[in-house]
Formats: C-alpha cells, sequence, structure tokens
C-alpha cells in the first residue's frame, strides 16, 4: 500500500491525473476502470486538461465503470451513464464502443452482470480501479456485508447511501433508486491496480478503518488491504486521523499536505 497525503483537493486531482496519465502513456491500450460520486470529479478534469495539451490519448483505452443504478435510463441526468458523458466522455476521445458501463435497464440483470464479468475478461482484465468511498464503506455499491467473492451482481443500497445520494435526487429520498448492478469486491480486487481517493474530514473515520482497522464484510472497502498494488490519494481532512498510525505500523506514504505544487510525480 501506498499512501499519498495532497495538500488538499485539488492537489489529489492533480495527482490521481498524473498518476492515470502516465498509465495511459505507459499503455496506450489501458483497461481503465472508472468511478462516479463527486470525489473523482477533480481527477477528470485533470484529464480532460492533460488531453487538451495533447499530453494523452484516450484512442485506444478501455473503459469499465463500477456501478450504474437499475432502472435509470442512460440519458436520465443522475444515472451514472449521464455522469461519464458529463464528466469525462464527452471532452476527450475515448471510442463509443470500448466505454462500458453497467446498464441498470437491461430486461435481464442476472445476464447483464455475466455478461459485464466476461466482458473484462474478454479484455486482459482491469489495469488500473480508481475508487472512492462511501461513509459506511462501500466501494462501487458494495455496501456492508458485501463478501470478498463477490462479483458483478444487482444490490440493495443501504439506507446511509440512499440518503447521501438524495442530494442529488432534489434531496428526496422517494427518487433515489433503492438497487444498483455493482462489479463485486472479487470483481475489484481482480484489477491489476487499485487507486482509492478520498477528501473531506467526513470520510476520515472510514478511511482509518479501511486501511488499518481489521478485514472485514462490514467494511467492504477493508478489503483492499489484501491488494498488492493499492495507492491511495488522500487530502489532509480525510488523512486527519491516519498520521501516527502511519508512523507507528510503518506504513510507506509520503505527506505533501504542508507543500506547495510537488508530489511523487511533480
Ligand atoms: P462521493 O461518493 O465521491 O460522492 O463521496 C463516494 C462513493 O459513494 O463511492
Amino acid at each position: 500500500m501506498n499512501v499519498i497525503i495532497a495538500k488538499n483537493y485539488d492537489e489529489l486531482s492533480r495527482q490521481a491525473a498524473q498518476l492515470v496519465a502516465q498509465k495511459i502513456k505507459n499503455n496506450p491500450k489501458l483497461v481503465l476502470g472508472l468511478a462516479t460520486g463527486s470525489t473523482p470529479v477533480g481527477l477528470y478534469q485533470g484529464l480532460i486538461e492533460l488531453f487538451k495539451q495533447k499530453k494523452i490519448d484516450f484512442q485506444k483505452i478501455t473503459t469499465f465503470n463500477l456501478d450504474e443504478y437499475v432502472g435509470l435510463a442512460p440519458d436520465h441526468p443522475q444515472s451514472y451513464h449521464f455522469f461519464m458523458q458529463k464528466n469525462l466522455f464527452d471532452h476527450v476521445n475515448v471510442p463509443k464502443e470500448r466505454v462500458f458501463i453497467p446498464n441498470g435497464q437491461a430486461p435481464d440483470l442476472e445476464k447483464e452482470c455475466i455478461s459485464y464479468e466476461q466482458n473484462i475478461q474478454k479484455q486482459g482484465g482491469i489495469d488500473i480501479q480508481i475508487l472512492g468511498i462511501g461513509r459506511d464503506g462501500h466501494i462501487g455499491f458494495n455496501e456492508p456485508g458485501s463478501s470478498i467473492d463477490s462479483r458483478t451482481r444487482v444490490v440493495s443500497l443501504d439506507v446511509m447511501t440512499v440518503n447521501d445520494n438524495a442530494r442529488f435526487f432534489q434531496q428526496d429520498i422517494s427518487l433515489v433508486p433503492k438497487q444498483a448492478v455493482t462489479m463485486g469486491i472479487a470483481t475489484i480486487l481482480a484489477a491489476k491496480e487499485c487507486l482509492l481517493l478520498a477528501n473531506g474530514a467526513h470520510k476520515a473515520d472510514i478511511i482509518l478503518q479501511t486501511l488499518y482497522g481489521p478485514i472485514t464484510e462490514s467494511i467492504p472497502a477493508s478489503f483492499l488491504q489484501k491488494h498488492e498494488n493499492l495507492t491511495v490519494i488522500l487530502d489532509k481532512e480525510a488523512a486527519g486521523k491516519l498520521s501516527e498510525n502511519l508512523k507507528s505500523r510503518g506504513i510507506r506514504y509520503e505527506d505533501y499536505s504542508q507543500k506547495t505544487g510537488g508530489g511523487p510525480l511533480g
């Protein structure tokens, strides 16, 4: 595990964008796992910027999104299809036919989940999976109770997740879908590399539990401790409860929270 503590959200996003851009440069046919939510928006803006500067080309990459709500059409403003279009795909040159997002409106959702897994296999597996984290420790929509063996499937959302997401649905909980299709924990852990991002003081507790607490189904993100190639980029608020733990456990970490600019990738 490599933990990077950035000064603020902008720095976190810049570091994450640099890291992903480097992966694309090293491997133009990268299979990139994408996440939605507010956390990766800055990373996507960074990638768009690098694309505009002609520093990266998305022409040959393939993308797989973590999840999608059940029942929302791709053009619904709160669907993850729409989110990805607006926050990334409208601005870069990923070929449409190599963008994969679960279809939450598939007539046979079980079949959709199986074919999503098969598709990932067909593309040779995910090279790097971007992840945000929910306050309940979910990654993708793998809510507490998700097993380490879980694969892409239909899940019911936790009350905390529905409440947290109501802000995107006019604060009306009744409008928030209660089910989603999500990659499983095993699907995520099979990625060759994982990049976990978190910002804000409201994520400090769950980050502490995720990285240094017991590995348990009640905090699905804690399974990431088992991943051999995990990078975590945090802002200093999300890292707020870590510093003593990092030091006392001898964990490799780089703290850029006091510096202007800089960072492992410049
Ligand atoms: P957020 O959501 O990025 O909007 O905080 C993260 C998540 O629920 O995975």
